[in-house]
């Protein structure tokens, strides 16, 4: 499929919570390609030295011909995207990366943390209506939550105090949980990945890119006795096939 580069003007914007934004772009070409686990590569569309490079930024949600992103700033790049407003410009490519396999099963559970929201909650919009959904997210405190069905913050402002996988053996355990998919930082889901085993896993990794088009190989990650570049080959794979020992 195509890798699209273009300059868009943002078509709205909201904030969240404090050090978030939410950037709305319309293009229906580009929207009706999207599926949960890809990802664009972003920068706010101007001249100056910190904001040069692209950023990687999953998919947040799809909506008529329109996409969102909602993006945490952390560093020059982000901060410049999460200045846009209305009307500015932001260039993008993609959409980039492969997607989450969505399987029919009754009972599936979604781990996030941080900004692994963003990507697990397009992918509860898309799940079969069928199937009994619970997402469960984390962040350090109550401006990193967004709405989900359980959460916990590591200073106790919200939800439960601690962290996310502190959760998920009693939520797997009551919940007869089939089905696990997750995203966020990596020693998170090196934790998750050992709690789960036994149960399908899918998770979408997070990791440094410098080109986000599959050239450098400077993204790669240990799976199965290969590496495989998480732009081109991910963000999604088989947690089962990931060497957690290695990454
Ligand atoms: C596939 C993918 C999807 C992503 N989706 C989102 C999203 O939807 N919303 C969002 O806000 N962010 C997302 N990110 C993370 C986002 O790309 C980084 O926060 C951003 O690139 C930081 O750039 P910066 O210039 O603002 O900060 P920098 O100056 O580059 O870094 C600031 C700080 O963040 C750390 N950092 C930067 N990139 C990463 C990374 N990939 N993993 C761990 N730590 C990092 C740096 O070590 C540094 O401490 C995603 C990353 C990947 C790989
Ligand atoms: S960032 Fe260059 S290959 Fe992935």
């Amino acid at each position: 499929m195509s890798v699209c580069q273009k300059t868009l003007p943002v078509t709205g914007a909201d904030t969240p919570q404090p050090g978030y934004r939410v950037l709305w772009i319309e293009d229906h070409e580009l929207a009706a390609r999207c599926v949960p686990g890809m990802f664009f590569e972003l920068k706010a569309d101007r001249r100056d030295q910190a904001n040069r490079l692209y950023k990687p930024i999953s998919v947040y949600q799809v909506r008529e011909g329109r996409m969102a992103f909602m993006v945490k700033e952390v560093g020059e790049g982000s901060k410049a995207l999460c200045s846009l407003q209305p009307g500015d410009g932001v260039r993008l490519i993609g959409p980039l990366g492969n997607a989450f396999p969505l399987l029919n099963v009754q009972n599936i559970l979604l781990v996030s943390g941080g900004v692994g929201y963003p990507p697990l909650s397009f992918l509860k919009s898309c799940l079969p209506p069928s199937s009994r959904v619970i997402h469960l997210h984390g962040g350090a405190s109550a401006k990193d939550i967004f709405p989900c069905d359980i959460v916990c913050t590591e200073d106790g402002s919200a939800g439960s105090k601690g962290r996310v996988t502190d959760l998920v053996p009693s939520v797997i355990a009551e919940n007869r949980i089939q089905l696990v998919y997750s995203c966020g930082p990596q020693p998170m889901l090196k934790a998750l990945a050992r709690m789960v085993e036994g149960i399908p896993h899918f998770v979408s990794l997070e990791a440094y890119m410098a080109c986000g088009i599959g050239v450098c190989y400077g993204c790669s990650v240990p799976v199965g006795n290969e590496f495989k570049r998480v732009c081109k080959d991910g963000p999604v794979f088989n947690a089962a096939d990931i060497d957690w020992e290695k990454l």
